[in-house]
C-alpha cells in the first residue's frame, strides 16, 4: 500500500489554524492536488459521545486526564487507518487545568509518523481578539503572558516531537488580515 503525505498542523486555540487549513485545502482542489483533512478533536469527541463521557467539545481538556489518554489513543489509531495525503488538524499541546498534556505523545506519534509539523502561529494580542470575537465556543479566556508561554512551549514540544520521529517543524505565521500569506506557504509545503 503507497503511504500519503502526513502533515500534523497545530496552534493555539483561536490561532486560525482551522481557517489557514480550510483555505489552503481550497487553493490545492484547484491545482488538482488532494488531502483529506481530518480534525482530531473532532475525533476524539466522537469517540467520547459514543461513550457517553462528554457533551461539549471544549469541555474535554477539563476531563480526566487519563479519559483525555484513552480518547487520543483510540483517535490515532482510527486517524493512522488512513492511506492517502492526510492534515491532521490538532494541538502540540492542551492547556488543561493539570498543566499542558502532549498532544502528541509517543503512542500517538507512532500511530500517526508525521512527515511534517507546522505550528501556526502569530503575535498573541490578535489571538485574545480572535478568542474573544468568536461566540461559537467557549474559549479559555487566557491573557497575552499566558498565551506567549503557550506558543513558546508548543515550539519545545514540536522539537521533541522531531527527535523522536525524524519529522521536520514548519512556522506559519497567520497575521491578521495576511490570511492569504499563511495559505500560499501551506500550499508551498503541502504540494
Ligand atoms: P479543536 O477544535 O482543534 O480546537 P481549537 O483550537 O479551538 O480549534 P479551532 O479550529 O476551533 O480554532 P483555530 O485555532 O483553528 O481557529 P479558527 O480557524 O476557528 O480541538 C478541540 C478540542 O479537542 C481541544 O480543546 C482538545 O480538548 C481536544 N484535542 C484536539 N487535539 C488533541 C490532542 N492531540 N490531544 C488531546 N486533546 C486534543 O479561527 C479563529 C478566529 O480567527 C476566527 O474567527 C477566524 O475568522 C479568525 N482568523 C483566522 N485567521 C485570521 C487572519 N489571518 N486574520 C484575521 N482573523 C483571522
Amino acid at each position: 500500500m503507497s503511504k500519503g503525505k502526513k502533515v500534523v498542523i497545530t496552534g493555539v486555540p483561536g490561532v486560525g489554524k482551522t481557517t489557514v487549513i480550510d483555505a489552503s485545502m481550497e487553493a490545492l482542489k484547484a491545482e488538482g492536488v488532494a488531502y483529506t483533512s481530518i480534525n482530531f478533536g473532532t475525533c476524539m469527541f466522537e469517540v467520547g459521545c459514543d461513550q457517553g463521557i462528554v457533551n461539549d467539545r471544549d469541555e474535554m481538556r477539563k476531563l480526566d486526564q487519563d479519559v483525555q489518554r484513552e480518547l487520543q489513543k483510540t483517535a490515532a489509531k482510527v486517524i493512522a487507518r488512513i492511506t492517502d495525503n492526510t492534515i491532521i488538524d490538532t494541538h502540540c499541546t492542551v492547556s488543561t487545568p493539570a498543566g499542558y498534556l502532549a498532544g502528541l505523545p509517543s503512542w500517538v506519534l507512532e500511530e500517526l509518523k508525521p512527515d511534517i509539523i507546522v505550528l501556526v502561529e502569530t503575535d498573541e494580542d490578535q489571538i485574545l481578539k480572535r478568542r474573544l470575537s468568536d461566540t461559537s465556543r467557549s474559549r479559555d479566556m487566557e491573557g497575552y503572558v499566558a498565551i506567549k508561554d503557550h506558543q513558546r512551549y508548543n515550539r519545545y514540544m514540536a522539537a521533541s516531537y522531531s527527535m523522536l520521529t525524524g519529522c521536520t517543524v514548519k512556522i506559519v505565521r497567520n497575521l491578521d488580515f495576511l490570511l492569504e500569506n499563511a495559505v500560499s506557504e501551506m500550499v508551498e509545503l503541502l504540494r
